[in-house]
């Protein structure tokens, strides 16, 4: 059993940013720029969006934060999308989700320019993906296909086992995963599926995103199975600082002895996320979807 370090891959994919930004500017090049647009004080929201900051430093990026209290109407908050769109110096940027209840979050993501939509989110991202045109892919899919790829797991002709239909990862991991290149034979599984453990039996790669901590359990899976854990559920703990630890959908401990790939919660899919979109800012920075 091989555990993917998660971790690791996405600390060794930042370095390769920062050298490759650093070439950029040597040249005379523009030095990417990322903006983040956070509502209010959600702990989770904060954490994530100072971690975001924090990558585009270690790779070479400038970043602008933009704060704004819970109570800022959606008008004001599309005004500022507005100028961002239009904002030659800023290449990408996030509008950090969840937003407060009296702001349309869709509304939000569609006014996004989605030549600037690093979070590919938009529905011209998704539709792009899905029919394989250059795009901006969500953090979470492309963290996985990136992991599977640096491992160098052969997906081809591989029977694929989704758990999850979810918009932000069961459905574009799908998406991505039956698509030329990876060619996997990729069933979607939900809440509704009958003959679940049968189905993913059968699996060479299960990919968990469900948000059910521990659902995966060791009868199954075959022997030999690769398993890529998104789930991140916070539980309480006494053992941390925080009070809580995240725990995946798979039963590790019975699981990952039957696997030749897993991933760990926390260090594996999790890192992933944030470094794709540092790779997304770059790509916006080289002007992906300039001319699109
Ligand atoms: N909230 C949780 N994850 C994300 C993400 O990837 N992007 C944004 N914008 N908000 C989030």
């Amino acid at each position: 059993m091989q555990l993917i370090d998660g971790k690791a891959t996405a600390d060794k994919i930042k370095q390769e940013i920062a050298a490759e930004v650093a070439e950029i500017v040597k040249n005379g090049g523009k030095r990417p720029h990322l903006a983040a647009v956070l509502v209010g004080h959600d702990g989770g929201s904060e954490t994530y969006v100072a971690a975001k900051v924090k990558a585009c430093e270690v790779c070479g990026f400038k970043s602008t934060l933009i704060r704004y209290e819970s109570d800022v109407t959606e008008a004001q908050l599309l005004a500022k999308i507005d100028e961002l769109n239009h904002d030659e110096d800023i290449d990408g940027f996030i509008v950090q989700l969840p937003l407060p209840k009296h702001i349309d979050e869709q509304k939000v993501i569609e006014a996004i320019d989605y030549r600037k939509d690093v979070d590919g989110f938009h529905p011209l991202n998704v539709g792009r993906m899905s029919i394989g045109l250059p795009c901006f892919v969500s953090a979470t899919p492309a963290g996985i296909i990136e992991l599977l790829k640096r491992y160098n797991v052969e997906t081809s002709g591989k029977n694929c086992v989704v758990i999850g239909r979810s918009n932000i990862v069961g459905k574009p991991v799908a998406t991505l995963m039956m698509q030329k290149g990876l060619d996997a034979t990729v069933t979607v599984c939900h809440s509704r599926t009958k003959n679940l453990k049968e189905i993913c039996r059968q699996a060479d790669i299960i990919i968990a995103a469900l948000g059910k901590p521990e659902f995966l359990t060791a009868d199954m899976v075959k022997d030999g199975v690769v398993i890529v854990d998104v789930g991140t559920t916070r539980v309480p703990s006494t053992e941390t600082k925080s009070g809580f630890r995240l725990k995946g959908d798979v039963k590790f401990d019975e699981v990952a002895p039957k696997c030749s790939y897993i991933t760990p919660v926390p260090g594996g899919v999790g890192p992933m996320t944030i470094c794709s979109l540092m790779k997304n800012t770059l790509l916006a920075g080289k002007g992906l979807l300039k001319n699109c």
